[in-house]
C-alpha cells in the first residue's frame, strides 16, 4: 500500500484506494450467521485503477464525490455511504476526532467484485487515523472488529496485499513470493450484488487454496499455470449465472493473449494476467476500440513488490 505522503497540520492528506483482485476465492463453509468462510489470495492494483480519498481538517464534517464513477454512486447508496460510515466508526474510538473534509475522487466501477466501497472505506481509515493519531483502532489485531462492523473486504483494503484471507474475511495473512502482475481488468458494465452471487451458490463446503511452492513462482506464466490448475473462483458460478456478460468478458480476455483470465470477487469484473506491461496496454486498446460500453483498464497489480526482472515487465 502506497505511504501517505507527510504534510504540515491543516494541509490535505491523500491515499489511493486500489482496486482489490481475487486471484482466487475458494468459498469452504459457512458461519451461524450466514456470512461465507472464504479463502482466497488478494492483491491490489496500481495507480491506473484506484480511487482516490483525500481528507482536510474542517469546521465541520463534509463529503463530497467526484470522478467518473461518481454517478454511480448515486444508484448505490451503500458503496457511497462507506466512507462516511468508516469515518464515523473510526471517530467512535478516537479521543481526538476533529471534524473532516473527506473527497472521493471516483474511478472505479460500483458493485463490480474489485472492492471499491471497501478500497474507499480502507483508505478513509487508514488517512484518518494519521490524523486522529488513531492508528491503534486500525491495527492487524482490530481486523476481527472491522470486518464486523464495516464489511467483511474493509479489513483487507485497510492492510493492503498481498495477502492470504480467510474467515469471512478477517484471518489476513501477507504473501511472500507473488511476482508483480500485468493485468487487465475489464467489466461489462453491469452490477452484481455480492448477497444475490452468494446466495446462488449450490456448493459452500469447497476445498482451500493450495500450499504455494516453496519459493514461490519463477515467473507469471508460473504463477498463472498454478492458479489455472489448483485455485477457482467459486462465485464465478453464480455470478455467470446471473449475469451472462460476464463469459463474453472471460472470452474477450482469452482471445487477447492473457496467460489466464477469471472473475475476481462477486463479478463482473474479471482481470486477465500479461507476461509484460505492453502486452496488457495493447489488449486494453484493442479491446476498448471493440467495446466502447465495457470498463477496461490495464494495470500492474502487486506493483510494490520487488520484481525479479523489470525488463521482463516491459519496464
Ligand atoms: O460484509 P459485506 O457488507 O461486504 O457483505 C455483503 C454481503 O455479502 C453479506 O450481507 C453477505 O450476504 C455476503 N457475504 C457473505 N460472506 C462473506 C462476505 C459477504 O455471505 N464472507
Amino acid at each position: 500500500m502506497p505511504e501517505i505522503p507527510v504534510s504540515p497540520p491543516g494541509a490535505s492528506l491523500e491515499d489511493l484506494a486500489p482496486a482489490k483482485i481475487n486471484l482466487c476465492l475458494h468459498v469452504t463453509g459457512r458461519r451461524a450467521d450466514g456470512y461465507h468462510l472464504l479463502d482466497s489470495l488478494v492483491v491490489f492494483a496500481d495507480s491506473d485503477a484506484a480511487d482516490r480519498i483525500a481528507v482536510a481538517p474542517s469546521d465541520t464534517d463534509r463529503f463530497c464525490v467526484n470522478g467518473p464513477e461518481a454517478s454511480g454512486l448515486e444508484s448505490d447508496n451503500s458503496a457511497g455511504n462507506l466512507v462516511t460510515t468508516a469515518r464515523d466508526w473510526l471517530r467512535a474510538q478516537s479521543d481526538t476526532a476533529s471534524p473532516v473534509a473527506l473527497t472521493l475522487d471516483k474511478n472505479l466501477p460500483v458493485a463490480s467484485g474489485i472492492g471499491g466501497g471497501s478500497a474507499d472505506a480502507g483508505a478513509t481509515l487508514r488517512l484518518l487515523a494519521r490524523l486522529w493519531s488513531a492508528e491503534a483502532a486500525i491495527g492487524a489485531d482490530r481486523s476481527e472488529a472491522i470486518c464486523n462492523a464495516l464489511g467483511a473486504d474493509i479489513a483487507m483494503c485497510v492492510h493492503g496485499g498481498p495477502l492470504r484471507v480467510r474467515g469471512i474475511g478477517e484471518r489476513l495473512d501477507p504473501v511472500a513470493g507473488l511476482p508483480a502482475l500485468p493485468a487487465l481488468l475489464v467489466n461489462p458494465r453491469v452490477a452484481v450484488a455480492t448477497p444475490s452471487a452468494f446466495a446462488a451458490l449450490q456448493d459452500r463446503d469447497n476445498t482451500p487454496v493450495p500450499a504455494m511452492p516453496d519459493g514461490g513462482f519463477a515467473d507469471i506464466g508460473a504463477l498463472a499455470d498454478w492458479l489455472s490448475a489448483g485455485t477457482r473462483n467459486d462465485l464465478a458460478s453464480p455470478a455467470r449465472q446471473l449475469v451472462p456478460a460476464i463469459d463474453d468478458v472471460l472470452g474477450a480476455l482469452r482471445s487477447s493473449g492473457a496467460l489466464m483470465a477469471r472473475m475476481s470477487g462477486s463479478g463482473a469484473t474479471c482481470f486477465g494476467l500479461f507476461t509484460t506491461r505492453k502486452q496488457a496496454v495493447d489488449a486494453a486498446e484493442t479491446m476498448a476500440g471493440a467495446r466502447p460500453d465495457w470498463w477496461i483498464r490495464a494495470t500492474i497489480l502487486n506493483a510494490d513488490t520487488p520484481v525479479r526482472n523489470r525488463a521482463e515487465q516491459g519496464e
